[in-house]
């Protein structure tokens, strides 16, 4: 069996969610491989609305597990919120995997986003101060504690739990932490979650490798341009959003890895400061800000707006080899006259290959535009390609012909 693997292409919010959730209803197992409960997404089952913050959205569908890979950071008292909700899902506890090494996010990672977000002053990257920085952070310098450690001996738990809190105490003296209090705390959680957690390498080795067919599906958190390694270094987030991410977050070889669907959305948002070349801080703009809804799930606020830029999706092409594209919220564009597509960048009047590590070159880049004629009638009860108006169909076939996807 392979895995199938959704992924952002863009700087998140392309409405992955919506895609997950169609193909979660026919998946045996949808997994969460990185990120933490910062990555929030909407789903929309008939009149209820589903915000998930940590939970595969997989969890939903009463024949389908559920899996959290040890490349998860995981706040347990999230977990134990995210339990509750939404009310009716009674079945999560039969369906919900942890794995035993995948890191913890404690309150004190929390308060250290909000510490080191007030000392870089201007220079701040508008974390959502979940502590999923901070967590990666003691895991990579490894003293960080794993769900293995959470539900393993009591007496080893508080040793290693002291020991990291007592270090940031040092390390930050704002730092407040009632250790004892959390150790209390986590004994609680540690009950509650003993009966999720499993090795998960070994339970997706026998699922790969069983003879009985399994739909796999691995649901991706944030987008390629958040990447650490790729994205747009330093506003981004603190995992690996590409698809070696899906190997190194749950434990599977790469020749494992079937599918990879790119979800792009028709045109370009962006939370937070850095460079975006396709911006529209306009009228247009704020028309997808207004139609699109554009704005987080998690944090309530406005998403910048420009036009598709397909340089960006291009690139994430190269580091995802995307096996097809799903383009979404092509309706926010009902009604525009003309419609942009960014193709090329270009500095000092070169031509680049391939879109740029350097933030200061890509702040300088001037974007080449294809123009597309819009369409005026509503297209969001278009439910075939067929339906759609054909100045829609050209701007899919556009996209489709520029990436060769
Ligand atoms: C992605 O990560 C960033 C930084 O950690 C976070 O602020 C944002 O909410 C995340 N966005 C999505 C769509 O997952
Ligand atoms: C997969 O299963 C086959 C047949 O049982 C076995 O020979 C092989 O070693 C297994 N591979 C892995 C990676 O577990
Ligand atoms: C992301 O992947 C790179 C390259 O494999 C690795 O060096 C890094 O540790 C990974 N980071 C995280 C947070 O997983
Ligand atoms: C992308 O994957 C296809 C198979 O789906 C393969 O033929 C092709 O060589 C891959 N391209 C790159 C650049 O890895």
């Amino acid at each position: 069996n392979k895995v199938t693997v959704v992924l952002g292409t863009q700087w998140g919010d392309e409405g992955k969610g919506k895609v997950v959730d169609l193909l979660a209803t026919e998946a045996d197992i949808v997994c969460r491989v990185q990120g933490g409960n910062n990555a929030g997404h909407t789903v929309v089952v008939k009149d209820q609305i589903y915000d998930f913050h940590l939970l595969p959205s997989g969890i939903i569908n009463k024949d389908c597990k559920a899996v959290i890979g040890n490349g998860v950071v995981s706040q347990h008292s999230g977990v134990v919120q995210e339990f509750g909700f939404p009310p009716g899902l009674t079945w999560w506890k039969e369906n919900l995997i942890v794995s035993d090494r995948a890191h913890i996010v404690f309150s004190f990672h929390q308060q250290i986003d909000g510490l080191l977000e007030a000392m870089k002053g201007h220079g701040k990257l508008g974390t959502t101060k979940k502590g999923i920085g901070p967590t990666y952070s003691s895991k990579a310098g490894r003293m960080g504690l794993r769900v293995s450690d959470l539900v393993g001996s009591e007496a080893g738990f508080e040793t290693k739990f002291r020991a990291l809190a007592e270090l940031y105490q040092q390390q930050f003296p704002d730092l407040q932490i009632d250790i004892e209090a959390q150790l209390e705390l986590y004994k609680g959680y540690k009950a509650q979650l003993q009966p999720l957690v499993k090795d998960v390498v070994h339970y997706m080795n026998e699922e790969i490798n069983s003879t009985e067919k399994k739909r796999i599906l691995v649901e991706g958190a944030n987008a390629t341009m958040l990447d650490i390694d790729f994205g747009t270094y330093p506003y981004v987030t603190s995992s690996n959003c590409t698809v070696g991410g899906v190997c190194t977050g749950l434990g599977i070889p790469p020749n494992s890895v079937g599918d990879v669907v790119g979800i792009v959305k028709a045109y370009t948002t962006r939370v937070g400061s850095g460079p975006f070349p396709t911006e529209q801080q306009n009228s247009i703009g704020q028309t997808m800000q207004k139609v699109g809804h554009e704005f987080g799930v998690t944090t309530g606020r406005l998403r910048r707006c420009g036009w598709l830029d397909l340089m960006i999706v291009k690139y994430s092409h190269v580091l995802n080899n995307l096996t097809s594209i799903a383009v979404t919220k092509l309706d926010i564009l009902d009604g525009f006259d003309e419609i942009k597509i960014g193709v090329a960048y270009k500095h000092n009047g070169k031509t680049l290959p391939l879109f740029p590590a350097s933030l200061e070159i890509l702040s300088e880049v001037e974007v080449d535009y294809v123009t597309m004629p819009g369409w005026s009638v509503p297209t969001s009860e278009c439910r075939r390609y067929e339906d759609l108006p054909v100045n829609a169909r050209n701007y899919i076939n556009k996209i489709q012909e520029i990436l060769q996807v």
